[in-house]
């Protein structure tokens, strides 16, 4: 597992000030004893102590963890989104801080795939970031214009509190541009580009996402005959030192990601995957998320998005079999939301566990029963 600096383990004392009760730790995360003293509480009390509920413990993590140039470090944000941290450089991908939300046939993708009046999207996981106290983002890289990828609270944050570039394809940016986001922000990319960050080159790929390609929301009318594939949707391959990275967003499969496979080298993909319901192909389901990592050759193979929305929830288990019983050469890893992932060091975790605190435990302090003090 990923090393954590010993100032990551240990908080400091619940008091600096005699008498004083501290609101939160360097984590952010709110003391116990400032919990349970009397105070007004109103709904704006409630909205500031409460959400994020992970605090910047994230936040921390990811600006306070020593990168080596020969590692990579993954944060699992939930859903499609994604940080990442090459030495000193800090990125987002499809980062997702909105609510739940209802599509409309007129113009979700999703709704006009399947006949749908309209889709509720019920939010399952935690936001485990805090957007607006981010110190440092180099980049945003968006992969399409739904909601849940290219998404305003992030964007109007990151725009507000960093200097990070916003990275999309056609699609993307004309929702960038209707926000506000000043072109000098902007990197607008195609299928074959290649952006060069200070310690990573991202390899911009094909992608297909047909869902991606008939949303029209936010779009003027009658533009999205006008789209392409490639407008509406790539695939980011981050080729790093440690190894080559690869974000699919929400790719539905295609004979085409064999091409991907034989143009890039890639050691880690990180994929969509979803239960559907008969009459949708919205997320790859596991067969497929095998068939993809397989095109294009992936020695680490994570699901992302099936844990998100209520409707297309999904265990992840069925992946794990059928990449043990097909490749030999394959690895599955399953995170969990908030995991850090550090590549190559976790490459062979399978399953990612939360941090228990073990190394916290005492058992010379240990008091088993009340009567010694
Ligand atoms: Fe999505």
């Amino acid at each position: 597992m990923a090393k954590t600096k010993k100032s990551e383990t240990t908080p400091k004392a619940a008091s600096e000030k005699k008498g004083a009760i501290n609101k939160r730790d360097e984590w952010g995360i709110l003391e116990a004893s400032y919990m349970l003293s009397n105070r007004e509480i109103s709904y704006e009390t409630w909205i500031e102590e409460c959400f994020p509920p992970w605090g910047q413990y994230i936040n921390y993590q990811m600006e306070h963890t020593v990168i080596p140039s020969n590692k990579t470090a993954l944060w699992w944000l939930g859903g499609p989104s994604w940080g990442m941290k090459v030495q000193d450089e800090i990125f987002l991908i499809d980062n997702y801080a909105g609510p739940s939300m209802v599509t409309r046939y007129e113009n979700s993708g999703d709704c006009k795939s399947t006949g749908a009046d309209r889709l509720h999207w019920i939010r399952i996981n935690p936001q485990v970031i805090d957007i607006w106290h981010l110190k440092r983002v180099d980049a945003l890289f968006i992969t399409h214009h739904h909601a849940d990828h290219c998404d305003i609270y992030t964007v109007k944050a990151l725009l507000q509190t960093t200097s990070a570039k916003f990275v999309g394809p056609k699609m993307t940016v004309a929702a960038l541009r209707n926000w506000g986001v000043p072109d000098s922000r902007i990197v607008e990319v195609k299928p074959g580009d290649r952006v060069k960050m200070k310690n990573v080159d991202v390899i911009v790929e094909d992608n297909y996402d047909m869902n991606a390609l008939k949303t029209t929301v936010g779009l003027p009318k009658d533009a999205a005959a006008k789209f392409t594939m490639g407008d509406a949707a790539v695939s980011y391959i981050f080729n790093t030192k440690a190894g080559n990275i690869a974000f699919l967003g929400d790719a539905i499969y295609d004979n085409a990601f064999y091409g991907v496979g034989q143009r890039n080298k890639v050691d880690v993909t990180i994929l969509d995957m979803g239960h559907n319901p008969s009459g949708s192909n919205d997320k790859l389901t596991p067969y497929d998320a095998y068939r993809i990592g397989k095109a294009l050759n992936t020695k680490v193979l994570i699901p992302d998005h099936y844990d998100n929305w209520c409707c297309t929830y999904m265990p992840p288990d069925e992946l794990e079999t059928i990449v043990r019983e097909n490749s030999k050469s394959m690895k599955t890893v399953i995170l969990q939301v908030g995991a850090m992932f550090t590549y190559p060091d976790d490459k062979d975790i399978g399953r990612y566990k939360y941090p228990d605190w073990q190394e916290r435990l005492d058992w010379r302090k240990a008091r088993y029963t009340l009567e010694k003090i």
